[in-house]
């Protein structure tokens, strides 16, 4: 029986019981210890917000499998059109075969890119590999080799993506040498910004510095192939930039014959409130990388580029298992369900949410910043308003208070709590979410 909302959560045994804490003793004898599981939940099976562990709690989750089942856990029409196209064709290589779910995926995503240029589409296994692809077509078309990211970025693990990864450095201590030719520079963040300045008197220095300084010192622009962005920093902490700044570093590219490439893994597929973040900004991105929210947890991303610029020959690129008919035709399913609604649902409850951590905010020092977009938002939570020192202990106390009480969160940046629901989310689930959370904020406060 799937668990109706309002039973949620519902803590029968403080977890981990011992049917959860058998099977991680043995998930951490066999499995890879680099894995970062910030709680004990072992999940037996999950149904739209609502996930049930080995010993029958459940906890209502605002996590979707970090931005991935965009429609729910098991969507009925997912897993319907999964089941459907299991039964006629599980795999059979896009690369070397032609297939229906891989052309009208193919079209559609075509179909539904920002801007109006024709485009052709790439199709990967994993948001990292999306990107691997984006950097080998930048580098392809323009012939050069340089590529500009930001600090605070995540564009995956693989060597070439993890050369553009400016989160954490635990992710790259010793994996050098990375790929050369990658300069990071400071990203869009007003709350703390690279350059010390305070928008709008800032006249936008996270932009006019790189002709201002680094195209004239270090980098010559007719070099770069590609700008890498997110339009929202995602594991960076949830940062919107200001409101000039895609715009502005788009023009900025154009100037310079660089491709600018936006990085949707995370907040593409109706998460932001429009199908994609750059959609916010009117920006056509000459690439997009898409996954994550793409097939609802089929793994499945995709490389779309403006179709002049995906110029390689045959051979150039390819994947045996990218775009394999199951995750396609999930895919199909999940961009029709935001289309019919659930885009919607997640700019009108994301801004319910955002409107009830800020009477939050008001109440609990803790928090210094509520920001995002539909339903990517974040709270930055501080030591100090003043100083907007950051207060990472106090965020991950807040996260297992909140864990016991039954609700899944994660973090994101250094000192945020991320809030990356299923779009599906309903504002009940958002009232008992910030239940919890209030609760848990009361009781871990600010340590001094
Ligand atoms: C913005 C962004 N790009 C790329 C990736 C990498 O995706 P994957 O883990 O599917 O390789 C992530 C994953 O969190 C991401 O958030």
């Amino acid at each position: 029986m799937t668990p109706s909302t309002q039973q949620v959560p519902r803590i029968v045994t403080p977890a981990p019981g011992p049917q959860s804490r058998a099977l991680i003793d043995a998930d951490e004898r066999f499995v890879s210890p680099s894995y970062t599981r910030f709680y004990p939940l072992a999940v037996k099976n999950a149904h739209g917000l609502v996930l049930e562990d080995m010993d029958g709690n459940l906890f209502l989750d605002f996590t979707a499998g970090i931005a991935v089942c965009a429609t729910g856990h098991c969507h009925p029409r997912v897993v319907k059109a999964i089941q459907e196209q299991a039964a006629k064709l599980i795999h059979i290589c896009g690369a070397d075969f032609y297939y229906p779910p891989l052309r009208d995926l193919a079209r559609k995503l075509a179909e539904i890119a920002p801007g109006k240029s024709p485009k052709r589409v790439l199709f990967t296994n994993s948001g990292a590999e999306a990107i691997e692809g984006a950097i080998k077509l930048a580098r392809y078309h323009t012939r050069r080799q340089h590529i500009i990211a930001f600090y605070g970025a995540f564009h995956g693990r693989t060597m070439g993506a993890l050369s553009l990864t400016a989160s954490k450095v635990s992710q790259r201590r010793r994996f050098e040498p990375l790929l050369p030719e990658v300069t990071h520079v400071g990203y869009g963040n007003c709350y703390r910004c690279p350059y010390n300045l305070k928008y709008p008197s800032c006249a936008l220095e996270c932009v006019t510095h790189l002709e201002k300084k680094l195209f004239k010192t270090t980098l010559p622009a007719e070099e770069v192939a590609a700008i890498i962005v997110e339009p929202i920093q995602g594991e960076g902490g949830y940062i919107v930039p200001p409101p000039e700044y895609h715009k502005e570093l788009k023009a900025l590219t154009e100037r310079h014959g660089i491709l600018y490439v936006a990085d949707e893994v995370q907040s593409g597929i109706g998460r932001t409130g429009k199908m994609w973040a750059i959609d916010h900004w009117g920006v056509e991105p000459d690439i997009v990388c898409s996954a994550k929210g793409l097939a609802s947890g089929l793994p499945l991303g995709a490389m779309i580029a403006k179709a002049d610029i995906m110029d390689w020959d045959p051979g150039a690129h390819a994947s045996t298992f990218g775009g394999n008919p199951v995750s396609c035709v999930a895919a199909l399913e999940t961009i029709a369900l935001v289309e019919e609604g659930l885009m919607q649902n997640a700019a009108d409850v994301g801004a319910f949410l955002i409107g009830r951590l800020r009477e939050l905010a008001a109440r609990h020092a803790l928090i210094g910043d509520v920001r995002g977009l539909g339903l990517m938002i974040g709270a930055d939570l501080v030591k100090d308003r003043q100083t907007r020192e950051g207060a990472p202990v106090e965020r991950d106390a807040v996260l297992q208070k909140c864990f016991s009480k039954g609700l899944v969160l994660l973090g994101c940046g250094e000192s945020s709590i991320r809030f990356c629901p299923a779009l599906v989310v309903t504002r009940e689930e958002v009232e008992t979410a910030i239940k919890i959370l209030d609760a848990a904020l009361s009781e871990v406060g600010i340590k001094s």
